[in-house]
């Protein structure tokens, strides 16, 4: 499908940096989130990273001109009617995401993809919310979704060829690098990722080393372009320990359950990056 109108369920962290991406590519955007200060809020950070982008001469002032015109918000999913993709960006609940996919199926047309951002959830539980599960896809953009290249294209169980291949047409015109794949929990990078960082943490207490040190082994000797709890501190602690938790779950193995180091981070509200302290401290 030819897609020119995207929506985007949810303008937290990850939706307001893909209706970032998704604006600044030509498409019309239409933003929805659940009261009308968020959607403002979400836009004004969008008009703030776009005037950056000028400052830094990466855009011109009418390219940011135009990109914030095509940008729109709303509180009401029927503002959503007329767009050909739409991308979920919401909590990461399974109940909140299939209620919202049932909603979407009433208000949006029969041939719009709907695609969600999940990043442990089963797409296709989240497609059976629908009568037309074929046409639910995965979109799994990384934080921050304006920098990070990286979209895999998750195909669930029903999903289309014709829904897969809007998907993967979409990645490409956002300049963005797509990987296919099947749904399975974690998909690529955070079934690769999430056991690897909890491994990382528990060989802090084995080793007995500290945060600097272990990052600088990672970096100095296996070339990671940053150390491992740099890393967990800029994802968020308790985005990385819902994540564990969420593949332990569904797989069963221990090197995914978060270890109790992180869990208790996370539960003094050590969160990392975004709360000013997690492994190191931020000013
Ligand atoms: N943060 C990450 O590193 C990351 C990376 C990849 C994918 N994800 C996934 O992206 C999704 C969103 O994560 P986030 O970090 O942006 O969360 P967030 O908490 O920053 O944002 C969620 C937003 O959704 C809004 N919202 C909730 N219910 C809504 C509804 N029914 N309609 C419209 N808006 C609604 C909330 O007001 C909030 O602004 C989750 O599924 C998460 O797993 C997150």
């Amino acid at each position: 499908m030819d897609v020119q109108r995207i929506g985007v369920v949810g303008l937290g962290a990850m939706g307001a940096g893909i209706a970032q991406v998704a604006t600044e590519a030509g498409f019309d955007v239409v933003g929805r989130e659940v009261t009308a200060d968020l959607g403002d809020a979400a836009t004004a950070r969008i008009g703030h990273f776009l005037t950056r982008k000028v400052e830094k001469g990466q855009r011109t002032e009418e390219e940011r001109a135009a990109a914030m015109s095509r940008l729109t918000t709303t509180t009401d999913l029927s503002g959503l009617a007329d767009c050909d993709l739409v991308v979920e960006a919401i909590v990461e609940e399974l109940g909140a995401k299939r209620e919202l996919f049932e909603e979407l199926e009433r208000v949006c047309r029969p041939d719009a993809v709907l695609a969600t951002n999940t990043s442990a959830l089963s797409v296709t539980e989240i497609a059976a919310a629908t009568t037309s599960p074929e046409r639910v896809v995965g979109m799994h953009f990384f934080n921050p979704a304006p920098l990070m290249p990286l979209v895999e294209v998750v195909r669930a169980e029903l999903s289309s060829d014709d829904a897969v291949a809007t998907a993967l047409g979409v990645v490409e015109r956002l300049g963005k690098v797509a990987v296919p794949c099947h749904d399975t929990p974690g998909f690529v990078v955070n079934r690769i990722l999430i056991p690897l960082l909890n491994d990382c943490v528990r060989a802090l207490d084995e080793a007995r080393v500290t945060p600097e040190a272990l990052d600088a082994a990672m970096t100095n000797g296996a070339g990671w372009p940053m150390g491992p709890c740099t890393l967990v501190d800029l994802v968020g602690i308790d985005v990385h320990v819902h994540a564990s938790e969420a593949l332990y779950e569904k797989l069963r193995e221990p090197r995914m359950a978060p270890p109790p180091r992180l869990v208790a981070m996370r539960n003094a509200g050590l969160l990392g990056r975004k709360s000013g302290r997690g492994f190191y401290t931020y000013t």
